[in-house]
């Protein structure tokens, strides 16, 4: 397992639409492990293939609860229900949080690295995760859906 570098807006591999995954290769299985290595060093809670630089369909999720990390091939949003809205930031946009509108609750479904569909249903966190990511891989970044965003590093130098 590798940390790779976090691409950063405005790279437009980030504004590109991913590819579905077709065949789950040794490739694949790198990518995803040193995705999460990469979110885990990063301290973050969800990434996205394009982030790396591979337009492909892969995300990984964890957000400290008891799924524990969420390896998702060709991630699908099956529904969504209720509304939360809340702050929101992104690994390939530092210095900059938002308040972005997204469903309370979404039923996901993928492939694991086993090529076995799974299908999951989160809330709060982990459904702001799932929306974000699978966004990234449709070439939406938050920073286009939130409807007030902040710059979190002069936040700082003002607390400071
Ligand atoms: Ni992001």
């Amino acid at each position: 397992m590798a940390v790779r570098v976090i691409v950063q807006e405005p790279d437009p591999v980030l504004h590109k639409r991913a590819k579905e995954v077709t065949e789950i290769t040794p490739k694949i299985i790198k990518l995803i492990d040193d995705m999460a290595e990469t979110m885990y060093d990063a301290d973050g809670v969800g990434l996205a293939a394009p982030q790396v630089g591979i337009l492909k369909r892969v995300i990984v999720v964890d957000c400290g609860d008891e799924h524990g990390l969420i390896e998702m091939i060709n991630p699908e949003i099956l529904s969504k229900e209720g509304e939360q809205f809340g702050s929101e930031g992104c690994l390939s946009i530092v210095g900059i949080n938002g308040d972005v509108r997204r469903a309370m609750t979404v039923t996901v479904k993928g492939l694991n690295r086993h090529g076995e569909e799974i299908i999951i249903t989160g809330s709060e966190l982990l459904a702001r995760a799932f929306q974000h990511e699978v966004d990234h891989l449709n070439g939406i970044l938050f920073t286009e859906l939130a409807e007030k965003l902040y710059d979190t590093t002069e936040r700082k130098g003002k607390e400071n």
